[in-house]
């Protein structure tokens, strides 16, 4: 069974992408084997870790969405590096998301059948509370969540944990832990 982490924030720019990558980088030096998932239509992951490839995330939910079966294999998952695997991700996720007002539960599903002989599955998740943000939550084990030293950044945080508490109390088979808050992008040069 692989862990599932998700790297999550309700503002942008706060560095999650980078986070989830370098993460993901870590633990695949240290042996692990990594699967990197972009779960966001601006495809910031796919771009940054330099794959060209059509076929990603928008196509297996969008597979699911209209009942055709899938299963995932390098159609969908990109080999990157030595331990580490990528579903990529394009603009295409938008309208997906979308579509999932059918069924809100669909790219749980989606997630329910992704590879598990991975040690590590991390999302990168597009900024804020959407549904498939929501949908993550529900499958993974553990969350980071990146933020800036701002006072901005820190309501953003506070309305992301109260948001994934109140989720917690409503259904009962979450299993989710907040394991990191990432403050990042911090700057010394105002220390006196
Ligand atoms: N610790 C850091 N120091 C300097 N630059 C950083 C740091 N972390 C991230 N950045 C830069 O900040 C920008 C935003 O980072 P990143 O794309 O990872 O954020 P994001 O939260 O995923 O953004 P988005 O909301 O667009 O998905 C990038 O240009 C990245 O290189
Ligand atoms: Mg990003």
């Amino acid at each position: 069974m692989s862990t599932i982490i998700a790297v999550m924030s309700a503002n942008d720019e706060v560095g999650k992408t980078i986070s989830a990558i370098n993460l993901g980088y870590a633990l695949a030096d240290n042996g692990g084997h990594v699967l990197l998932v972009d779960m966001d239509p601006k495809g910031t992951m796919t771009q940054t870790l330099g794959i060209k490839h059509n076929i990603g995330i928008p196509e297996l939910i969008g597979n699911r969405l209209n009942d055709i079966s899938i299963y995932i294999d390098d159609d969908y998952i990109v080999r990157h590096s030595k331990n580490i695997d990528c579903i990529p991700s394009s603009n295409k996720l938008s309208i997906i998301e979308l579509l999932l007002a059918v069924d809100e539960n669909i790219a749980k599903g989606t997630f329910h059948s992704l590879p598990g002989n991975y040690d590590y599955t991390i999302f990168d998740c597009q900024t804020g509370l959407s549904r498939l943000n929501s949908n993550i939550i529900d499958v993974a084990d553990s969350l980071i969540l990146p933020t800036l030293a701002t006072i901005e950044s820190m309501y953003y945080l506070q309305h992301m944990i109260s948001v994934i508490g109140k989720l917690s109390q409503k259904r009962t088979n979450l299993h989710v832990n907040i394991d990191g808050i990432l403050i990042n992008k911090l700057d010394n040069y105002n220390k006196s």
